[in-house]
């Protein structure tokens, strides 16, 4: 199967912006989270089987600090505290991955910021 990518400028933003000022986005943007605990992106993907996939995540993170995010599948926390590490600027954009199990059909994850800092700028998710 080819991998999807879903943009997070299409998903469901809670307490973030979509903007489009750090060039290298792929879509027509990103999501800048607010800068507090507790803002989301949530994706919806869908799966023809059951199976544990892999979930890129493109962001940026100018600042020097982890802009860590709590990764839930279908409403259950599966990791705590992912990394989003410093990418050297806002428009250096990299990925970090995960794997989580999916079911068949969709499924919704969502990704909430932990920090003060809120969230990286996120691009989108490829699974
Ligand atoms: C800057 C940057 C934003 C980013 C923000 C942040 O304002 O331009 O794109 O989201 O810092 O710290 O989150």
């Amino acid at each position: 199967r080819a991998p999807v990518r879903y943009e997070a400028e299409d998903a469901a933003i809670s307490r973030g912006v979509v903007q489009s000022d750090h060039p290298g986005f792929t879509g027509r943007g990103f999501v800048d989270y607010e800068n507090a605990p507790g803002g989301h992106v949530e994706f919806t993907v869908g799966r023809e089987t059951a199976g544990t996939v892999p979930l890129v995540l493109r962001y940026a993170n100018g600042t020097g600090s982890d802009r860590p995010l709590d990764l839930a599948v279908n409403g259950r926390t599966v990791t705590a505290g992912m990394p989003f590490g410093p990418t050297g600027s806002w428009t250096d954009w990299r990925t970090a991955t995960v794997s989580v199990p999916l079911g068949r059909g969709t499924s919704t994850v969502r990704l909430t910021a932990r920090g003060t800092g809120g969230g990286p700028n996120l691009d989108s998710l490829t699974t």
